[in-house]
């Protein structure tokens, strides 16, 4: 998998990516990640590439000759006639963990973070493909919303995670949050690990996982339930957590 980032801040991306979990798949050769500096493309004979905006309007925005050229010669170096390109910008959709699973499947992903107040919006219908949001807040540039992506693709690589199971099994594969998890010692600060952990009965621990999983998912995002995976024992389970909420709540 192969990362091109287009910024006009290389160090930013190459420093958030070289360390952890990200830094051993680049050394192991599993993911490679370039930041390609899109200054070192304009013409501009002092360097600029940025300027005012037509209409009005505070702020500066980047031009289009400099982001175009840099992704041209990325183009031709891939060998694609149109990569999948991505601008992190607020004004896309949402990103999720489904978008994850699509980009890692691409040999190669370009991804352009704009700053200043934006990129020259004829570019942008010339090379993107996907415009991606991070959430609804808007950042000083685009390169930690990159680098957000990056990541979350980069854990999907096989051979990333020590162990391929973990990502599946955590938060929204199934659709669900992830259950509460607990390492030694079985007691701190007066907090015991609940028993069934202790049990060695697998079946029950599973169970005991999902019931959790159930139970943190309705408490802390119960908008993603109305997606997930529910079995027809999952809903009756559902059904009597709010049951006894609503008793709880009347009493
Ligand atoms: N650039 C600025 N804000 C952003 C956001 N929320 N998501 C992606 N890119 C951004």
């Amino acid at each position: 998998m192969n990362f091109h980032v287009m910024t006009l801040f290389p160090e930013m991306i190459l420093s958030g990516m070289k360390n952890s979990i990200t830094g051993r798949a680049i050394d192991k050769g599993l993911i490679a990640v370039e930041a390609i500096n899109i200054r070192d493309y304009t013409t501009n004979k002092h360097n600029k590439v940025d300027d005012y905006i037509y209409g009005g309007g505070a702020g500066l925005l980047m031009q289009a000759q400099p982001v175009y050229d840099c992704w041209n010669a990325l183009r031709k170096k891939i060998g694609k006639k149109g990569p999948r390109t991505v601008y992190l910008t607020p004004q896309g959709r949402t990103f999720t963990q489904k978008d994850a699973h699509e980009f890692a499947l691409e040999e190669d992903l370009i991804l352009l973070c704009g700053h200043y107040e934006g990129i020259d919006e004829r570019v942008l219908e010339e090379i993107v493909t996907d415009n991606v949001s991070i959430g609804d807040y808007v950042l000083t540039g685009g390169e930690l919303a990159a680098m957000v992506v990056c990541d979350a693709v980069s854990r999907l690589v096989p051979g990333v995670l020590h162990n391929d199971v973990s990502a599946e099994t955590e938060s929204f594969e199934a659709g669900l949050l992830e259950y509460p998890q607990y390492s030694r010692p079985e007691e701190w600060n007066g907090k015991k690990v609940p028993p069934i952990l202790l049990s060695g009965d697998h079946a029950k621990v599973e169970a005991w996982k999902h019931e959790q999983a159930l139970i943190r998912t309705l408490e802390r995002r119960p908008d993603l339930l109305e997606k997930a995976k529910l079995s027809e024992k999952d809903r009756k389970f559902i059904k009597n957590l709010l049951q006894s909420k609503n008793d709880s709540d009347i009493l």
